[in-house]
């Protein structure tokens, strides 16, 4: 008798948010980034995590999978020669300056691509069998954002956008789609990494202060706030499409890079708010793409066709709002795991549909790691300030609790793959308290601009949202915006964005019966429409994965209750007012006396030299422009960093930051509050584009780490003015930044 055996397909990719995930069969089961487990925001190592997980999750051995599926750095692609070849030779003979930076990103290209091939190959060298080895697909980087985007959709046909920072030479592509054919995907067009959309904007987020290829929400969230006319000129000139194709101008105001400003691009920006250069930026790269894709449906004669997008630019929400409204294209899916994280979900479906394998769509993106009961239970051991109760009517509890304005922290079933969480990680909160976006980012150490998004039930989101349509699938991910009516607007103003635009997620009985009863519930009580989910995780982190770091959560404050499954967790004895935390970050000769003061008593809590001699230490070598980061609760000052300004010689000589002193108070040490501190210490060395060198225990090595803190070579570092008896690290070390061997001035220099 014959047996039907199951086909494993496992993807991977190591970039920005490593990632892999399993196929079976025709379906997509799991899939999940490495940052999740290593806790480190777009994990770039190699996703050997994730792997084991799925593995074990599944319990197969490696040996066992079928498929082999990878996605970038397969190359340069033959077909991207004459581009390439025709831009730089006109180049070189009209800018000479354009044609070096072409150069320079190509060379960039070959050079970081080359790191994460080595890594993937040695992997597959001692990782898998022979047949394997043979069996094993490697597809390229646009072409996995365009199978993630058309084969895991509901769509047959239709039109794909990928656009992002770049990936294999290139940076945005248009393909026509049809599943029937062996091979899906037909290129129609696509720009060199140089004629990058997603580094365009990332510059401009970078300009603003925040961090390229990470926070770029918050540009989006900013622009409402602007006029975007004033700005929209300079935007202009850096990048446009024209006659179908994306150009961008390569000099003084333009580089495909997220660094590296001219004077000339931070003189002209100077002349505008943020506001207004965030707003232009935003109307600039929504006319780009959508001039992109009409100058494509009418060349292509496409007068009824889907559209499918993937990549990090479709990561902008109001950017799938206006492609949605372009006439010609009937529904729009944008792949949820739009960012490299997803490329492993394209290369795998690609190998598998080149096995005449039909993908089912993708429905959910619950895909990750699910919470096991029996830990649950174990928690109260780990945890003892912790009270766990089984709830009977669990939605009547959460709904009771909403009521009595406690922020939730919900946590049921499988962990989103993605961005976004959708109720399954999240954190919960009434919607008609417009001062939450103030309080509650601060709660988790954000800066956002963007209102929080709701979660609405399907029939509710009929008479909340004008021109709203059945079974949106961006509205199953949160990939879109909409506009409100006036009576959601009125009913429910913490998730309405002062355009009057909200991102919902749309729930549907048939899909999340637990999730919908709940809403239904909630709305019946208290007379809102929806209730604000926004994810569970705090600035900078990932969004959590298991119980306990739901757990921690709760112990720091981050929410009043927490419910996992059917459980609800209470810390019986609750640590602070956490709502009245504030960060602040000052140089010396913004402090007043009674700051300086604060600051000294606190260090004499652990260096008991006494106040005095704190204060004297203090007097003498602080310096004026030394930073001072604070964490202050309730008023008091409970943490505290000092950032002091030295200098480094090296082949010119040049300021770094001195990393001195990481202070919490006693009792809050196990609370985790110098995550935040550290988040804040990160930010601001980043925002002052300088160096940062501390000395450590060995102890402390791995805690430091942590943070993105790295240890470097002892014998490249000479102290100058004193004796180095402990480790060295550095955090935004450059090799552009200084070359080879350098000296440090620990001590100001007079
Ligand atoms: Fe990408």
């Amino acid at each position: 008798m014959k047996v039907n055996k199951n086909i494993y397909t496992l993807g991977i990719c190591n970039c920005e948010t490593s990632s892999a995930c399993l196929f079976i069969n025709d379906s997509l089961v799991s899939a999940v980034s490495e940052e999740r487990f290593s806790r480190k925001k777009y994990d770039r190592s190699f996703p050997t995590q994730s792997i084991n997980y799925i593995l074990k999750e599944y319990n197969i051995k490696l040996r066992r999978i079928d498929n082999i599926s990878y996605s970038w750095s397969k190359g340069f692609q033959a077909s991207l020669k004459k581009k390439y070849d025709k831009r730089f030779s006109y180049l070189k003979k009209t800018n000479v300056v354009a044609s070096k930076i072409f150069s320079d990103r190509y060379k960039y290209d070959i050079l970081q691509d080359k790191n994460y091939r080595n890594e993937f190959n040695q992997w597959v060298k001692v990782s898998l069998t022979k047949k394997q080895k043979k069996n094993l697909k490697i597809f390229y980087h646009h072409e996995a954002h365009a199978a993630n985007a058309s084969l895991l959709s509901s769509f047959d046909k239709g039109i794909v956008l990928t656009a992002d920072g770049r990936g294999d030479f290139e940076a945005l592509t248009v393909s026509l789609f049809n599943r029937n054919k062996k091979y899906p995907l037909k290129k129609i067009y696509s720009s060199t990494s140089s004629d990058s959309l997603g580094y365009f904007y990332g510059r401009i987020t970078s300009l603003l202060g925040f961090k390229p290829m990470a926070h770029e929400g918050k540009i989006t969230g900013l622009a409402a706030y602007g006029n975007p006319k004033k700005a929209l000129p300079l935007m202009e000139k850096m990048i446009k499409f024209k006659n179908g194709e994306l150009t961008a101008s390569l000099g003084d105001l333009y580089k495909p890079f997220f660094k590296g400003y001219s004077k000339n691009l931070t003189n002209e920006l100077k002349k505008y708010s943020r506001e207004d250069i965030a707003a232009a930026a935003q109307q600039h790269l929504e006319n780009c793409v959508c001039e992109i894709t009409k100058y494509y449906l009418k060349k292509l004669k496409l007068k009824s066709t889907n559209l499918m997008l993937s990549g990090g630019v479709f990561a902008n929400v109001k950017v799938n709002y206006h492609l949605k409204s372009i006439k010609f294209i009937n529904k729009v899916f944008v792949q949820p795991q739009m960012g490299d994280g997803g490329l492993c979900l394209g290369a795998a479906a690609l190998h598998l549909h080149g096995q005449k394998i039909k993908i089912k769509q993708l429905d959910d993106v619950y895909l990750g790691p699910s919470i096991r009961f029996s830990n649950i239970k174990k928690l109260s051991k780990k945890f003892p300030t912790i009270k766990i109760v089984k709830c009977k009517l669990t939605h009547d509890k959460i709904c009771e609790d909403l009521k009595k304005n406690k922020v939730l922290g919900l946590v049921r079933g499988k962990m989103e793959f993605g961005p976004r969480a959708l109720c399954n990680r999240s954190i919960i909160y009434k919607t008609s308290d417009k001062s939450i976006n103030n309080w509650l980012n601060k709660r988790m150490n954000r800066t956002e601009f963007m209102p929080f998004a709701p979660v609405i039930r399907h029939e509710t989101a009929k008479l909340a949202f004008e021109k709203y349509t059945f079974n949106d699938p961006t509205f199953n991910f949160m990939t879109s915006t909409i506009k409100c009516t006036n009576v959601f607007k009125r009913k429910c103003p913490a998730v309405t964005h002062i355009d009057k635009t909200t991102r919902p997620q749309v729930v549907y009985k048939k899909k999340d019966l637990f999730l919908w009863t709940l809403l239904k519930k909630w709305e019946k009580q208290s007379g809102e429409m929806s209730l604000v989910n926004t994810s569970f995780n705090a600035h900078e982190e990932p969004i959590i994965c298991n119980e306990k770091e739901a757990v921690n959560a709760l112990i720091r404050g981050m929410i009043d209750v927490l419910y996992i499954e059917e459980f609800r967790i209470t810390v019986s004895k609750p640590p602070l007012i956490y709502r009245k935390i504030k960060m602040l970050s000052k140089k010396t000769s913004q402090l007043s006396t009674k700051e300086i003061k604060s600051v000294c008593l606190l260090k004499d809590t652990h260096w008991k030299y006494g106040l005095n001699s704190q204060l004297t230490w203090f007097k003498k070598n602080v310096k004026s422009l030394d930073i001072h980061n604070m964490l202050l609760i309730n008023k008091k000052l409970v943490g505290y960093t000092l950032l002091r300004i030295r200098k480094i010689k090296s082949d010119i000589t040049r300021n770094y930051f001195l990393f001195d002193t990481l202070i919490i108070k006693k009792e809050l040490r196990k609370t985790k509050l110098s995550n935040s501190l550290m988040s804040l210490n990160k930010d601001i060395i980043l925002k002052n584009k300088k160096i940062a060198f501390l000395t450590c225990k060995k102890q402390l090595i791995k805690y430091y780490k942590k943070y993105g803190w790295s240890k470097l070579n002892n014998k490249q570092i000479k102290i100058i003015d004193g004796k180095r008896n402990m480790y060295g690290m550095f955090f935004n070390y450059k090799k552009s930044y200084i070359k080879g061997f350098f000296s440090l001035r620990l001590h100001a220099s007079k």
